[in-house]
């Protein structure tokens, strides 16, 4: 980024800080007369992407002087919404209807709606006619603009819409609120470029920028300080990181510079586009063990042609020889994936070759898609879509396969004692803490919540398939 953006964002940066000010000023004022407090609700949809952005805008909403409440009885109601597949949708639509019915009987109620759904017209236009009662609505590009936003819904009556086509912005430096103490997810790039001919994210997210290296780290440095020792690395594809950049960077490279912060003990990241990935990347793995033996590698399907169609840009060979690769050089990685059953055309013998690869490979876990149409992208006028039946019945073959494969692969570290960390005290058992291995997997262990937050060393005495029991090595 220039000079020039740098500047732009650094006053846009304070001018909003100027309105969460104002704002804090003029609730507390309301809060000494009423003396309730005023209260907010955030329901975030959608990927890891949707759940940082509502990280921020908590954190915005906490710097004006709400508080966080778990109902949606809430003096200030949003829903960060996801449209990848159509079922996303209509399940915002649903929770919609039953909020408008709340709304009247909570006078001064404001709703929101922001995210990806929200960067498609014809959704927004089903809005403003059908569920006129929603106050305020922006997209994914302008989150840090939502005090602006709200002012100006508070002073005036009508529904506020702010949406960007596209933007060249990254605002720093705004508050953010996080959910975890000890973990944190960092965005490092926004947008896409890789245009998947069935997937509305570019669409919707804008096109690839890349984070300047420096704002990461200091961003990764503040958060050690503040008692972080897991990060998760986000970008819809982490593999291209850094091309944009002035002076380019590479994705291994960040990694180094990453793994030098000492309180930093754990890296992981999210999104891995096989097409993208380095040997160099490969060998920063290998030999840094702060970074987690975890590897999602979406797949999507196992044919050639599917995926030249797909515009993926691999081939089944070349992501079979990836997957080679990787597990020649880190013999005790967890490799997950993603597939879609179902594309326009896929015959009987392209989904052959997406069970072949699953069968090959031997995913330790796997999310698995029907395909659905999003209106806009290649894929979506294309002749021969898939029937649904046809579609839902190739889905039960996939599953029972990978969860056969899961099932071989679980179970691998039984008896050897692993690094954890320990993220929270079981839901079922107040009496068992659960954490998390480098390997992404669950384990179940007795101990006592001070050690939440903290890495331990764990026996896994006995792996139940997706997770293992274990007890505490002292
Ligand atoms: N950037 C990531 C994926 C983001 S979307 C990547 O490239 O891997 C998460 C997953 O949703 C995708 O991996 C894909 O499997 C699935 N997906 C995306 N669009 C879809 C569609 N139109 N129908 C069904 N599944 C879809
Ligand atoms: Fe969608 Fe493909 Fe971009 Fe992933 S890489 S977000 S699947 S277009
Ligand atoms: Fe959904 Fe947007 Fe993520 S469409 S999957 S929330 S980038």
């Amino acid at each position: 980024m220039d000079k020039q953006t740098t500047n732009v964002n650094e006053l846009e940066a304070a001018k909003q800080l100027n309105i969460m000010n104002e704002l804090k000023v003029r609730f507390d004022q309301e809060v000494e007369k009423t003396g309730k407090q005023k209260t907010y609700h955030i329901e975030t949809f959608g990927c890891q992407m949707n759940s940082r952005d509502s990280e921020k805008i908590s954190g915005i909403l906490k710097q004006i002087g709400y508080v966080e409440t778990d109902t949606e009885d809430a003096d200030f109601v949003l829903y960060n919404t996801c449209t990848v597949r159509e079922n996303a949708n209509n399940r915002v639509y649903g929770r919609l209807g039953y909020l408008g019915k709340l709304k009247k009987s909570h006078p001064g109620m404001i709703i929101a709606l922001c995210g990806c759904m929200m960067q498609e017209a014809t959704v927004v236009e089903k809005i403003k006619t059908s569920y006129r009662f929603v106050d305020i609505i922006f997209g994914t590009h302008n989150i840090f603009k939502l005090a602006e936003l709200l002012q100006t819904r508070l002073d005036s009556d009508r529904t506020v819409i702010d949406l960007w086509k596209n933007t060249e912005f990254i605002v720093e430096n705004l508050p953010n609120d996080r959910k975890y103490s000890f973990k944190a997810g960092v965005n490092i790039m926004f947008g896409c470029n890789n245009f998947c001919s069935y997937c509305i994210v570019p669409y919707v997210r804008g096109r690839e920028r890349s984070r300047n290296p420096q704002d990461i780290l200091e961003e990764i440095k503040a958060m050690a300080d503040d008692g972080v020792v897991e990060i998760m690395l986000l970008g819809q594809n982490v593999n291209s990181y850094g091309k944009n950049l002035e002076t380019p960077m590479s994705f291994a490279g960040l990694l180094n510079e990453i793994g030098k912060i000492d309180k930093i003990e754990r890296i992981r990241f999210m999104t891995s586009h096989p097409k993208d990935l380095s040997d160099e990347l490969i060998e920063v793995m290998k030999d840094n063990d702060k970074i987690c033996r975890h590897l999602h590698l979406p797949l999507q399907s196992g044919s050639t042609r599917v995926l030249q169609i797909m515009n993926r840009r691999y081939t089944k060979e070349s992501y079979l020889a990836l997957v080679d690769r990787i597990r020649s050089a880190i013999p005790d990685i967890s490799l997950t994936t993603d597939i879609i059953v179902g594309f326009p055309g896929e015959t009987e013998e392209d989904f052959a070759e997406t069970m072949d690869v699953v069968k090959k490979v031997g995913f330790d876990s796997a999310f698995t898609f029907i395909y659905s149409k999003r209106t806009g992208t290649p894929a979506a006028t294309m002749e021969n879509q898939v029937e649904e039946t046809v579609a839902m019945e190739r889905f039960d073959r996939l599953l029972k396969e990978i969860q056969s494969g899961s099932a071989k692969a679980a179970g691998r570290d039984e008896h050897t004692v692993q690094k954890v960390l320990v993220e929270e005290i079981n839901s079922q058992n107040p009496e068992l803490l659960t954490g998390r291995l480098s390997n992404n997997l669950l384990v179940h262990f007795p101990g006592d919540k001070s050690l939440i937050g903290k890495i331990v060393d764990v026996d896994l005495q006995e792996s139940k398939g997706f997770y293992y029991m274990g007890s505490l090595v002292k």
